[in-house]
């Protein structure tokens, strides 16, 4: 019925100081056109939001309880009551550091949900499995698995980020990237009434220079960047090419 919205995700991870409001507030200035998130680290959210005009601001992460003895962990309530909509799930940068699992991930994503944030969940493969030929089968495993029944096309946004492109400058071809957005969009028609809905991006070394050409690909509604979405510079040209 509808079909996916554009989305130009920015996620800072460990990185932002108050000082880098100035770029959200560049950012906020801007025209621009289509839906922008940014993720910035949780001490700058409620500062975020304040800067953030009419750009969404997101977590990166969450717990799967409601509240408790969780001591350095941050609840979906608390990003929700700190003006955030959205939160980063699964990235794989917490799948490797923190442990967390697809079903973790489920868990957290169905808490995000209930607390009325959108969750952007995020898969992909390393090198190792893509040079042993599994892609695919990784993929459909962690969307299988970390993507919870309670997931619509409003609620829920998918990111394929390769974990050998990420900060590497390096990105697959784009029939790589085509061949795993066009598998994932099937997989979600599958089994989501609302599958042909989801917005699907890439993230992975996406800078100012690479951003069309990846934006053009079939299935790909926009991307989730790290390295070139800490300065309104590099992500304002991004957005702009989306
Ligand atoms: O979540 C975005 C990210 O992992 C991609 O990072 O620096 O390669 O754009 P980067």
């Amino acid at each position: 019925p509808h079909s996916p919205r554009k989305l130009a995700a920015g996620n800072w991870k460990m990185n932002g100081l108050t000082a880098a409001l100035s770029e959200l507030d560049a950012l906020a200035a801007r025209d621009n056109g289509c839906d922008v998130l940014i993720c910035p680290p949780f001490t700058l959210l409620t500062p975020a939001v304040a800067h953030a005009g009419e750009i969404a601001i997101g977590g990166q992460d969450c717990h799967a309880a409601e509240s408790g003895a969780h001591t350095g962990d941050i609840s979906a309530a608390m990003l929700k009551d700190a003006g955030a909509s959205h939160v980063i799930l699964g990235h794989s940068e917490r799948r490797a550091d923190h442990a967390e699992t697809d079903a973790s991930v489920r868990a957290k994503a169905v808490a995000a949900h209930e607390a009325g944030l959108i969750t952007v969940i995020c898969l992909g493969e390393t090198e190792a499995e893509r040079d042993a030929g599994d892609t695919l089968r990784v993929i459909e495993t962690q969307l299988a698995g970390s993507v919870p029944d309670c997931a619509t096309a409003s609620n829920t946004v998918i990111a394929y980020e390769p974990v050998w492109a990420i900060g590497t400058g390096r990105t697959p071809t784009n029939d790589e990237i085509a061949q795993v957005h066009a598998r994932l969009r099937e997989k979600l028609v599958e089994r989501f009434s609302d599958g042909a809905a989801f917005t699907l991006l890439y993230g992975g070394s996406v800078k100012p220079g690479n951003a069309s050409v990846i934006f053009d690909i079939e299935h790909v509604n926009g991307a989730l960047v790290g390295g070139a979405s800490l300065k309104a510079a590099d992500f304002g040209p991004i957005i702009d090419a989306l």
